[in-house]
């Protein structure tokens, strides 16, 4: 059996590929049991520190859900309101919290911060987001993608847009474990950075995947299993890079269109948030300066069939709770 407790999870890169269908197992029993309504709470009486430097909807709900339903206790502490970031060092702060908490969910800007935070804490550090990787995301991702299709390996998945923010990353990652054959369609600007590709395609020989970079639309969607896509601007960047971003990445839009290039049946998968209309502030104000109502996703695939995008959201709460648990149950 695996041992996983008190280990920090701060990307998938330190998991063998067989703690991460641990992790998807234990998720996957972990939905049967809460809507079997016969779950077993294992986090009695812990507490969860949970830090957010950037904002969440999914990611904050998943773990303050997940957290309640195991029977522990959590605080949120939010982007103002107590001293991190301000007039207190991370080490000193993962000190404090160490002595207080049993495990200590952080989302931010840096990946160096929450590395530094699972260095002095001494208690399990999940990382909720940084602007280099989303690990816990990708746990969401590849349950949902084994609810459809029973198994991971072997799958195509095209990640179109953005191919060095930190989904792209930490799905690249992932898929290099996991043996999923993984695509980054993007316009050359926007490629993955090279050290990371060349450690995911040395990985890949591992797991049997193929990792591989375009910016041509056909060759790319061809075969496809997944399409995913995610922001083309992420937050922490500025505002002013919308405009040079929706020159770049119009093309790569995900439409009907191409989700009939790929594989018949095929899912589209998004991380959330996403702008597939008006319906936000920043998507009216992008309506109003160019003229675009859908940016990274159309409404009509969004709204799909093929669209698991909601599964995929909801997966979120399993899979955290798988983590938490199998770092931090006794
Ligand atoms: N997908 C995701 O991490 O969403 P939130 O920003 O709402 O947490
Ligand atoms: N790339 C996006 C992911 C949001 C979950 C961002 O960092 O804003």
């Amino acid at each position: 059996a695996f041992n996983l407790k008190n280990r920090s999870l701060l990307t998938l890169m330190d998991f063998s590929s067989r703690e991460i269908q641990y992790l998807l197992d234990l998720a996957r029993d972990l939905k049967r049991a809460k809507y079997g309504g016969y779950e077993q709470k294992r986090l009695i009486g812990k507490n969860i520190a949970l830090i957010f430097e950037k904002d969440s909807t999914r990611t904050r709900c998943a773990f303050e859900v997940a957290a309640y339903d195991q029977g522990a206790n959590v605080t949120y502490l939010g982007s103002s309101g107590s001293q991190i970031g301000k007039k207190e060092s991370i080490k000193d702060t993962a000190r404090v919290l160490g002595r207080m908490y049993d495990g200590i969910e952080y989302r931010g800007y840096s990946q160096k911060t929450v590395e530094e935070l699972a260095e002095y804490a001494d208690i399990p550090v999940w990382n909720g987001l940084t602007d280099e990787d989303h690990p816990t995301q990708v746990l969401a991702d590849f349950l949902t993608i084994q609810e459809q299709y029973g198994s991971l390996a072997g799958k195509k998945l095209v990640f179109c847009g953005d191919g060095r923010n930190n989904m792209a990353n930490a799905l690249m990652i992932g898929c290099a474990k996991m043996g999923v054959n993984y695509t980054a369609l993007s316009p050359k600007q926007l490629y993955p950075n090279t050290d990371l590709l060349e450690r995911c395609q040395l990985l890949a020989q591992e797991s049997g995947a193929t990792i591989s970079v375009t910016d041509n639309v056909d060759s790319a969607i061809t075969d496809a299993d997944i399409i995913y896509t995610d922001v083309w601007v992420s937050m922490g960047e500025a505002e002013s890079v919308w405009k040079e971003r929706i020159a770049l990445l119009t093309p790569y839009q995900v439409d009907m269109a191409m989700m009939h290039k790929a594989k018949d049946g095929a899912i589209f998968l998004h991380c959330l948030p996403a702008m597939h209309n008006e319906e936000t502030v920043i998507g009216r104000e992008i309506a109003k300066q160019f003229g675009l109502s859908a940016l990274e996703v159309t409404e009509e695939v969004f709204e799909s069939k093929q669209s698991k995008v909601f599964e995929q959201a909801e997966n979120r709460l399993h899979t955290i709770k798988a983590v938490m648990v199998a770092t931090m149950s006794s």
